[in-house]
């Protein structure tokens, strides 16, 4: 931030009150409230946060306008082209993108921490087998703070560092087994002969009966998916995390509360409810009546997978999906799937309509990922649990930069109160 000369000037009821305000290195100039309420006896008032710096942050840059996401200042569509995740989860963690000695020290970091604490396994048999694989993540990772004690002192940097990587480490393995026990197949252990994205999808699809090869077009298309929704600036998710963080709690079950809130539909769990919105729609021929239906203010129904609270210009990461699609499936020899045909046909529909092109309504990351998930063998119950694997390095690096700011404070938002004023108790003999 700038230094703290220039002013905003508040007038209020013929008072005139100045208001620090700092310039940042990139987006929108910010004016500094902390002081408001003791110099005014007011509140600001900004339910949804649409106008509201909640933090100040190095890690990830929006420009909702010019359709832009950097992580640590570089583009997200060359960081998918060149990079690979967990580069991408050192360069979000550490702020720089690694030597080779140190990329090789991380990524063995990682690898030798894939592993949950054998006891855990006793977790999911608590479950139905029919639950929802994010129900038992938001269980299993809550409870990681029962098993990893030795990392739950979130002012020791060190501990912050060991629950680091162990999350990022044991996320794909838990999401793994959670996928595993709702469809009735033995856990498969993670192996450390192999990458990241291929264990994940070793354990999630090997079976004991036979062994089982990681196909190459899979694993970079899963890379690349976990690479492409690792960090978002301040999403719901990423402030529930930032929230819950900032009174001490441990770092598990910050983590779990960040997996809680992406479940929602408005937010992760929108890449299930597109998918299924997709298959509703079901033929090309059908599309203009889900999008009067989308249009209907009396109609509940969204276009699942578009619209964004920040984008308001191409999300650059549906763009790359988009790509992604194409490949992954024409590779697998599925590119005649006739969702991704509807999916093409009603991103066209709606880019010309007046009514999204009114309301700034695009594709955004959710609304091609679930084609490209399904083409990969995964049902549409694990498309949210792949975004929290690879959304916990955000949650994580945003969790490191908030509790090793020493000018962290607890968040306690206030409120416009409309309820009813003092009044005294009635007994019930006279209501
Ligand atoms: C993610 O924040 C992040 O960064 C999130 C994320 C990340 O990486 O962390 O990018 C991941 O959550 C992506 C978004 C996934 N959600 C969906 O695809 C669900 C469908 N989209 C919407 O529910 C909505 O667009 C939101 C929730 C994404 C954004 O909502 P906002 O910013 O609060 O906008 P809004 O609801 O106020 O909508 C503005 C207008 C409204 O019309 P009016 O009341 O002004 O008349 O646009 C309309 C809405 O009715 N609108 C839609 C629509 N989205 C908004 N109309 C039809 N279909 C839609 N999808």
């Amino acid at each position: 931030m700038d230094d703290e000369s220039r002013t905003a000037t508040l007038t209020v009821n013929g008072q005139e009150h100045e208001l620090p305000m700092y310039s940042p290195s990139a987006g929108p100039d910010v004016i500094d409230i902390r002081k408001l309420y003791a110099q005014t006896g007011l509140f600001t008032y900004d339910p949804g946060f649409t106008s509201t710096a909640s933090c100040d942050s190095t890690i990830t840059f929006i420009d909702g306008n010019k359709g832009e996401l950097l992580h640590r200042g570089y583009p997200i569509d060359q960081l998918a082209a060149k990079s690979h995740f967990l580069e991408v989860c050192y360069l979000l963690l550490y702020g720089e993108l690694p030597s080779p000695t140190e990329l090789e020290d991380f990524e063995s970091r990682v690898t030798n921490h894939t592993m949950i604490h054998e006891q855990m396994m006793y977790l999911f048999r608590g479950f139905r087998r029919d639950a929802h694989p994010m129900a038992i993540m938001t269980g299993v990772v809550g409870a990681m703070s029962a098993f990893y004690h030795d990392s739950t002192d979130v002012s020791d940097a060190w501990q912050r560092e060991v629950a680091s990587i162990r999350m990022i480490a044991k996320m794909p393995t838990i999401a793994a087994m959670a996928y595993k026990y709702t469809i009735g197949q033995p856990f498969v252990y993670p192996r450390n002969d192999i990458d990241y994205a291929s264990n994940f999808l070793r354990m999630c699809f090997a079976v004991p009966a036979e062994d089982y090869e990681v196909n190459p077009i899979l694993s970079r298309a899963m890379d690349r998916i976990f690479t492409l929704h690792a960090d978002h600036e301040q999403n719901a998710s990423t402030s529930t995390v930032r929230l819950a963080s900032s009174s001490g709690a441990n770092p598990f079950a910050c983590i779990a509360a960040g997996i809680a809130c992406l479940w929602g539909p408005s937010h992760g769990g929108a890449n299930q409810a597109c998918l299924e919105m997709l298959r509703e729609i079901g033929s090309v021929d059908r599309i203009p009546e889900y999008i009067e239906k989308a249009k209907d203010k009396d109609d509940p129904f969204r276009l699942m997978g578009f619209g964004h609270r920040v984008y308001k210009n191409t999300d650059p990461r549906a763009t790359v999906l988009k790509q992604s699609a194409d490949e992954v499936l024409e590779l697998l020899g599925v590119e005649n799937n006739p969702l991704l045909q509807v999916a093409k046909e009603l991103e066209k529909v709606a880019l010309n309509d007046a009514y999204f092109i009114e309301k700034k309504l695009f594709p955004n990351v959710d609304f091609y990922s679930g084609i490209i998930l399904e083409a990969m063998g995964f049902p549409t119950s694990m498309f949210t649990p792949i975004f929290a694997v690879s959304r916990t390095v955000g949650w994580i690096s945003q969790w490191k930069e908030m509790i090793g700011d020493p000018q962290m404070k607890i968040g306690r938002p206030r409120q416009l109160y409309l309820g009813a004023t003092e009044r005294d108790y009635v007994d019930i003999e006279k209501r």
